[in-house]
C-alpha cells in the first residue's frame, strides 16, 4: 500500500503544497508574496493576508498536478514552527479542516527539521544524491543558522548556532545597504560574479565553539559603506560588484571555519548543507572544493527544494507518518521551535 502525503507550508511568506507519494515528489507549488518588496523585509500582517487568498488556489492545484484524488491523501503535513505566527495559523488552520473533511491525520513537523530532511525528497526522473547517516547538516536560512549532526531522519540535535543574526539575514540586512531588494542573497550571489573577492575585507567575529555571530560584520559592513560614500557619493554604484563579492565571500569563510571545526570535533565528514542560503553558487563551489581536499562527502539540496517549500514539509511527515507520529487536532502553532 502506498503513502500519499500532503505538505503546507506556511511560515514566512511563501505559501507552498506539495504531495509526496512513498518518498517521491508528484507536486510542489509555491506562491511567493510580493507585497513585502517595497519594504525591505516581510510584513507579518500582510503575510498573514496573502497566506489566506493563496492557500485553497495552492493547495487544490498541488492535488491537481499530483494526478491524485484528494481520498488518496493519507495525511496533512504542516509547518507547525517556528516562523510567524499569523501566516502558521493559515496553514495549520487549514490542515485540520482538510484532514477533518477527508477523516485523516495530521502531522506537525518542525520547519528547520524539514529543511535538514530536503535532502531525501526524490525524483522518480531523476535520482539525488543521499547523505547517509550520520552526517552534519549546515543549515543556513534566513531565520537559522545552525550545525546540526543527524543520527536518522528524526534523531537531531544541534551542536551550534547564531548567537545573533542569521547568515540569510547578513545577506539581506548588508545587501539592503547597497539599495538591493528584498531578498538580497540571490542578488549578492548573482552580482558577486562580476566582483572580485579580494577588493574589501570585514570583520570576522571571534566567536567560541561551534556558535556564529553575523551582526557585528552587519555593522561593520554599514559602517564601511557609509564612509566610503561621504569620500564619493556614487562609491554604491561603482563598486557594488565587488562589496557583493567580498561580502559573500566573509560570510562564507565563517561558514566554512565553524564547519572544519564541526567535523573536526565529531569526527563526522558527511556533509548536508540546508536553507534558503545553500542555493548561493559560490558557498556551493567553495564547499564542494574544501569536501575534495578534506575527503568530505558533502550534498545540497536541489535549488528549488533550497529556499521554503512544502515538499520538504511532505519528505518530514512522510518519515513520521512511517513512525506513527501523529498530531492532535487542538494543536497550535509555535513561533519558536528548536531541533
Ligand atoms: O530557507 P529560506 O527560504 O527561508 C527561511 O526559512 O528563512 O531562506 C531565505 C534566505 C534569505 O535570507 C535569502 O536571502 C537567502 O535565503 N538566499 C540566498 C540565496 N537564495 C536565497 N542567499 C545567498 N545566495 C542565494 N543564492
Ligand atoms: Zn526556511
Amino acid at each position: 500500500m502506498s503513502i500519499t502525503i500532503l505538505g503546507i507550508e506556511s511560515s514566512c511568506d511563501d505559501t507552498s503544497a506539495a504531495v509526496i507519494q512513498d518518498g517521491y515528489l508528484l507536486s510542489n507549488l509555491i506562491a511567493d508574496q510580493d507585497v513585502h518588496r517595497n519594504y525591505g523585509g516581510v510584513v507579518p500582517e500582510l503575510a498573514s493576508r496573502a497566506h489566506q487568498q493563496n492557500i485553497i488556489p495552492v493547495v487544490e492545484q498541488a492535488i491537481k498536478s499530483a494526478g491524485i484524488s484528494r481520498n488518496e491523501i493519507d495525511a496533512v503535513a504542516f509547518t507547525r514552527g517556528p516562523g510567524l505566527l499569523g501566516s502558521l495559523l493559515v496553514g495549520t488552520s487549514f490542515a485540520k479542516g482538510l484532514a477533518m473533511s477527508l477523516n485523516i491525520p495530521i502531522i506537525e513537523v518542525n520547519h528547520l527539521q524539514a529543511h535538514v530532511l530536503a535532502q531525501f525528497i526524490r525524483k522518480k526522473e531523476k535520482p539525488s544524491e543521499i547523505p547517509s547517516f550520520p552526517f552534519l547538516s549546515l543549515l543556513v536560512s534566513g531565520g537559522h543558522t545552525q550545525l546540526i549532526v543527524v543520527r536518522d531522519y528524526l534523531d537531531m540535535e544541534t551542536i551550534g548556532r547564531t548567537i545573533d543574526d542569521a547568515a540569510g539575514e547578513a545577506f539581506d540586512k548588508c545587501g539592503k545597504v547597497i539599495g538591493l531588494p528584498y531578498p538580497a542573497g540571490p542578488e549578492i550571489d548573482k552580482l558577486s560574479v562580476q566582483g572580485n573577492r579580494e577588493s574589501f575585507q570585514f570583520n570576522k567575529p571571534r566567536i567560541k565553539d561551534l556558535d556564529f555571530s553575523f551582526s557585528g560584520l552587519k555593522t561593520s559592513f554599514l559602517y564601511f559603506v557609509r564612509d566610503k560614500v561621504k569620500e564619493d557619493k556614487d562609491f554604491v554604484q561603482k563598486r557594488k560588484p565587488d562589496l557583493c563579492a567580498s561580502l559573500q565571500k566573509t560570510i562564507i569563510d565563517i561558514l566554512l571555519n565553524k564547519l572544519i571545526k564541526a567535523t573536526e570535533k565529531t569526527g563526522i565528514r558527511n556533509i548536508g548543507v540546508a536553507g534558503g542560503v545553500s542555493a548561493n553558487s559560490a558557498l556551493r563551489n567553495t564547499l564542494t572544493n574544501e569536501a575534495q581536499k578534506r575527503d568530505w562527502d558533502i550534498c545540497f539540496p536541489e535549488f528549488e527544494f533550497a529556499t521554503d517549500n512544502a515538499a520538504m514539509i511532505a519528505i518530514t511527515g512522510y518519515f513520521k507518518f512511517k513512525k506513527g507520529l501523529f498530531s492532535l487536532l487542538d494543536i497550535a502553532p509555535l513561533a519558536r521551535m528548536d531541533i
